[in-house]
């Protein structure tokens, strides 16, 4: 009955990710996967965290039962206020339920997406080039899938005046995936005046938008930086719109294995209370149905966060320690590029943010790289510069410099 099962290809990240720990070479730098590194190459387990994890264990009514199916009241309506902020919002408009990370809170996007007869059928446009699993989500959930000019590959910068002219060239109503920020993988967001003009274009052709929000306070440091172009279209260009956001808090509160993350689907201004119950209802019973509750340990680790202010602050902190290393490390990589007169220019490496670099090296350059030097980025040529230290940023630029001149 299987005979006719065809055999996939390895998932590109974490088969690198499997290459890696099984090479040899004591030098290997890990520049693949998106995840926090400290200068010492080690995962970092952020200081707020580990005081928040000391201060749920040690409550006495501490234990393991099962959350709600909508998850941790604290941490969505916590996550809500993370995303839109405090003022000038009515959060009665946002309907928010806690997920298995961003990409969890994007598979339920899809499901809700798919159950929706005005949004079912539609064609969901993503950025050239994306985070390969939105392709991977939206295509199982039926939807055709198409890109969006988004990354000039020969001037290494935003395509936008490309991109905003396909979002008015096509048809009234297309669901739109918009990255809040470092967006993944080139690293490279439009300013705020080029957010201004898309949000306009998404309110012009009444276009669904979907954020997806994996990196708040990585790109900036600030959490409300970060979140602009989510504030800027649910309190101004769009807030006579629904609105979805997929929000993650694996990179932000370094909670990667605990899958911590909400959807959230925010409603009109002033539209009709009742529809809140109908979505809630119909969002429980995806997960209902498919994990019955979320998992609860990384919920209450960033809720705790989120609701105490010592904690809060500390986060606060966390995050500029890991947005400012990353940015560091950008400048000290494009330097040594420099001092080497290593071929082409380098300076896109610090005009982009976030955790990734797209270095506009090519996939044969990324696979020299790999063999001839245990230097792992992705084909695409994406680096997480997160993995990049004092110790071995020297070392990434000479073998870069060895495969652009090879
Ligand atoms: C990445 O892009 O490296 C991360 O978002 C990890 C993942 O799940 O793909």
């Amino acid at each position: 009955v299987f005979n006719s099962v065809q055999q996939l290809p390895p998932d590109a990240l974490f088969n690198l990710k499997a290459r890696l720990s099984k090479d040899p070479r004591p030098l290997k730098v890990d520049l693949g996967i998106g995840a926090y590194r400290d200068n010492n190459g080690k995962p970092w387990v952020l200081p707020s965290v580990v005081k928040a994890e000391k201060l749920i264990t040690s409550d006495p009514n501490y234990n393991h039962e099962y959350l709600g199916i909508s998850g941790l009241p604290q941490l969505t309506k916590a996550a809500a206020k993370t995303i839109i902020g405090h003022a000038n919002f009515d959060h009665d408009r946002i309907i928010s339920v806690q997920s298995l990370s961003g990409t969890g809170a994007l598979h339920i996007a899809s499901k809700f997406l798919s159950i929706i007869p005005t949004t079912k059928s539609k064609t969901v446009y993503i950025s050239d080039p994306t985070w390969i699993n939105h392709v991977n989500i939206f295509e199982n959930e039926g939807f055709k899938v198409e890109k969006y000019p988004y990354w000039d590959y020969e001037n290494k910068c935003l395509n936008f005046d490309a991109m905003l002219s396909y979002f008015q060239s096509i048809e009234n109503g297309g669901i739109i995936l918009l990255h809040a920020c470092a967006h993944n993988p080139t690293g490279m967001d439009p300013t705020e005046t080029q957010w201004r003009q898309i949000l306009d274009v998404m309110h012009e052709k009444d276009h669904f938008v979907l954020f997806d929000s994996a990196y708040q306070g990585f790109a900036s440091g600030s959490l409300e930086k970060d979140a602009f172009a989510i504030r800027l279209a649910v309190n101004e260009k769009l807030r006579d719109s629904c609105l979805l956001i997929c929000q993650s808090f694996a990179k932000n509160v370094g909670m990667y294995g605990e899958r911590v993350g909400c959807f959230h689907v925010v409603l009109p201004e002033g539209g009709n209370p009742s529809v809140s119950t109908s979505v809630l209802s119909q969002l429980n019973k995806i997960t209902r149905s498919e994990v019955s509750n979320p998992p609860a340990y990384g919920a209450k680790i960033v809720s705790t966060i989120l609701t105490n202010e010592e904690l809060t602050n500390q986060w606060h902190k966390d995050l500029i320690t890991m947005s400012g290393r990353i940015k560091e490390m950008r400048y000290k990589l494009r330097d040594h590029l420099v001092t080497l007169k290593t071929p082409g220019n380098w300076d896109h490496i610090v005009q982009q943010c976030g955790m990734f670099s797209f270095t506009g090296l090519n996939s044969e350059m990324a696979q020299r790289l790999e063999k001839k030097h245990a230097v792992y980025i992705t084909g695409n040529g994406r680096a997480s510069i997160a993995g990049l230290n004092e110790g071995n940023v020297e070392y990434v630029a000479k073998a870069i410099d060895e495969v652009v001149r090879h």
